[in-house]
């Protein structure tokens, strides 16, 4: 028997002239939260920064702390510098690996790839991806051969953690061959139990063919595409992207134990929105998921 707990939180999205959210004390409060629980070690599953050669004190932040940090990449660490040195901020010789911890495996896929028309995949770099709209999201080859043994070799149950979801049509665009690869897995002692993303800033949880998909919710807000002007007047001089974002008043989080018997606990994290402002109120669209300033509690066993 084996047992594991950890923290994860997503989309904290650092970048102080384009974001009002305060990312060094929300993660400090993640952090201490992290250590009350007794965590293992903290994950975020990317945009935990905009620019990772300037967020060199928050990544330093994360990486001091006395619990662990890894972290996944999100398609906005690459919009202002290169994939080389998003690698190098943080300590990173590629973006997807893999570590074990207390008898569970946890691999970290990188879906920031896109590919042309010629099927050839570049890595996300310097905002290269915003001319690639419908070619975003995709594993590259290499990786899909590198997740298969990494899986299907694993003594130990797998952990899925990427930025976007695996849970759905319309996140990670070849997500049939990771499938395909949770489905031989599944007798297998390397059998994927959960698979946690980010991206989309909302909160929900699912069980598909006995896979537990958690789309964790972003740390900091959510973010609608048409401004709101509902916040004090004087914010809008200071912060550039201040309409298009709808805050979280509570930094977000979730514990997340998980036994060898199949027990996935998943401890969430109350909230409001800042002001009691919400993604209604600002006339926006509605979006997929109902946007809630919380992360909700949930126990399941598969
Ligand atoms: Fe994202």
């Amino acid at each position: 028997m084996s047992k594991v707990r950890f923290t994860a939180f997503s989309d904290l999205h650092h970048h102080p002239v384009w974001f009002k959210c305060d990312a060094p004390e929300r993660l400090e409060s993640i952090q201490n939260r992290a250590a009350k629980d007794g965590s293992e070690f903290l994950i975020h599953m990317g945009d935990f920064c905009h620019h990772v050669p300037v967020a060199r004190e928050l990544i330093k932040q994360y990486r001091d702390f006395n619990i662990p940090g890894y972290h996944v990449f999100g398609n906005h660490e690459f919009d202002l510098n290169s994939y080389e040195e998003a690698l190098e901020g943080y300590g990173l010789s590629c973006g997807y690996y893999y570590f074990d911890c207390n008898g569970f495996r946890f691999v970290i896929i990188d879906e920031n790839y896109f590919s042309d028309f010629r099927g050839i995949y570049f890595h996300y770099s310097e905002r290269n991806y915003f001319d690639h709209p419908k070619g975003r999201d995709w594993i590259n080859p290499e990786q899909i051969t590198w997740l298969r043994e990494t899986i299907l070799g694993s003594p130990f149950p797998c952990i899925l953690c990427s930025h976007a979801t695996l849970e759905y049509e319309g996140g990670i665009k070849n997500r049939d061959k990771v499938l395909e690869i949770i489905r031989e897995s599944r007798n297998l002692p390397g059998r994927v139990m959960l698979c946690i993303n980010g991206h989309y800033h909302r909160d929900n949880f699912n069980v598909i063919d006995d896979v537990a998909y958690l789309d964790l919710n972003s740390a900091s807000f959510d973010w609608i595409p048409n401004p709101h002007f509902l916040y004090p007047a004087e914010w809008y001089q200071e912060i550039e992207g201040l309409g298009n974002q709808v805050i979280f008043k509570d930094p977000l989080s979730a514990t997340i134990t998980i036994d060898s018997d199949g027990t996935i606990d998943i401890a969430g994290a109350p909230g409001e929105f800042l002001f009691g402002i919400s993604r209604e109120m600002t006339n926006n669209s509605p979006s997929r998921r109902p946007c809630t300033p919380c992360i909700l509690d949930r126990k399941v066993r598969i």
